[in-house]
C-alpha cells in the first residue's frame, strides 16, 4: 500500500465562526468550486450551523461535520452535545481533541479518548487531533508526546473501528499563527503517527489510515505540504472560511 490508496481528505474547521444564514451562504459558495474534487471534502461547523450547512450541502460532495461531542450518551452536562444527537441529525463526522479544546476547555488525553469512544460507538467518523506546543518541540519531546496522545486516544479502539478514524497532526505553534510547519516537519510527524498506528495495530492499518496536517495551511503552501508522502490531507481553519482559498487547497490535492 502507498499514498495513492489512502483516502485524501480536506476538512474545514470553522471554529466559532458563522451564523446559520452565513453557513448556508458559505457552503453554497464553496460547492460549485469543489464539485470535481479528487478528495473527500468536509466542513466542520458550530453546532448551531449544522442544520443549515447540511441543507445547503444536499446534492453536493461536501460532507458536514461537528467540532466536538461529549462522551456520555445523555445526562447532566449543561452546554454539551452527545454523539447520538449528531448521528440522529445525520451528521457522520466529528473533530475530537482539537488543541483549542485542550488549551482553553480543559480537554485532556483521557477526555479525548472518552469522546472518541462515544463518537465511534455512535457510528461517527472521528478527526482526532494531536500535536505539540512550541515549548514541547523545543524540549525535543514531540515524538513521545504525539505518540502518547495517539495511543491514549485510541485505547480500546478496534482495527475495524480505526477505519472511521482520521488523524490530524496540528502543531499548536502553527495554528492560526500564519506560521506553517515546513513540509519536512509536517511529514516527519505524520510518518511518526503512522508508525505508531503500525505498532498499535499492524502494517496495513498504518498504511491505510488517513493522516492530515493542520496549521496555517493555505492556498500558497498546500501543494508542497500535500505532496509529502505521509500527508494525506489537511484540516483547515482560517482558509476554510474563504471559498477560493479552500477550493485552491482542494485543487492542490487533486493535482498531487
Ligand atoms: P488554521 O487552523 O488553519 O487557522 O491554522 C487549523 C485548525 O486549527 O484546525
Amino acid at each position: 500500500m502507498n499514498k495513492a490508496v489512502r483516502k485524501a481528505v480536506i476538512a474545514g474547521n470553522w471554529k466559532m465562526n458563522k451564523t446559520p444564514e452565513e453557513a448556508k451562504e458559505l457552503i453554497s459558495a464553496i460547492a460549485p468550486l469543489v464539485k470535481d474534487a479528487g478528495c473527500d471534502v468536509m466542513a466542520c461547523t458550530p453546532y448551531v450551523d449544522l442544520w443549515a450547512a447540511q441543507e445547503a450541502a444536499k446534492g453536493t460532495n461536501i460532507q458536514i461535520g461537528a467540532e466536538n461531542c461529549h462522551w456520555a450518551k445523555s445526562g447532566a452536562f449543561t452546554g454539551e452535545i452527545a454523539a447520538d444527537m449528531l448521528a440522529a441529525m445525520g451528521i457522520n463526522i466529528v473533530i475530537i481533541g482539537h488543541s483549542e479544546r485542550r488549551q482553553y476547555f480543559g480537554e485532556t488525553d483521557v477526555t479525548v479518548h472518552d469522546r472518541t469512544r462515544a463518537a465511534l460507538d455512535a457510528g461517527l467518523t472521528v478527526i482526532l487531533c494531536v500535536g505539540e506546543t512550541l515549548e514541547q518541540r523545543e524540549q525535543g519531546i514531540t515524538s513521545e508526546l504525539v505518540a502518547m496522545q495517539t495511543k491514549i486516544a485510541l485505547g480500546g479502539v478496534s482495527k475495524e473501528e480505526l477505519g472511521r478514524v482520521i488523524i490530524a497532526y496540528e502543531p499548536l505553534w502553527a495554528i492560526g499563527t500564519g506560521k506553517t510547519a515546513t513540509a519536512q516537519q509536517a511529514n516527519e510527524v505524520c510518518a511518526l503517527i503512522r508508525d505508531t498506528i503500525k505498532e498499535l495495530y499492524d502494517e496495513a492499518a498504518g498504511e491505510g489510515i488517513t493522516i492530515q496536517y493542520g496549521g496555517s495551511m493555505n492556498a500558497a503552501n498546500a501543494a508542497e505540504l500535500l505532496a509529502q508522502p505521509d500527508v494525506d490531507g489537511g484540516l483547515i481553519g482560517g482558509a476554510s472560511l474563504k471559498p477560493a482559498d479552500f477550493a485552491a487547497i482542494i485543487e492542490a490535492v487533486t493535482k498531487g
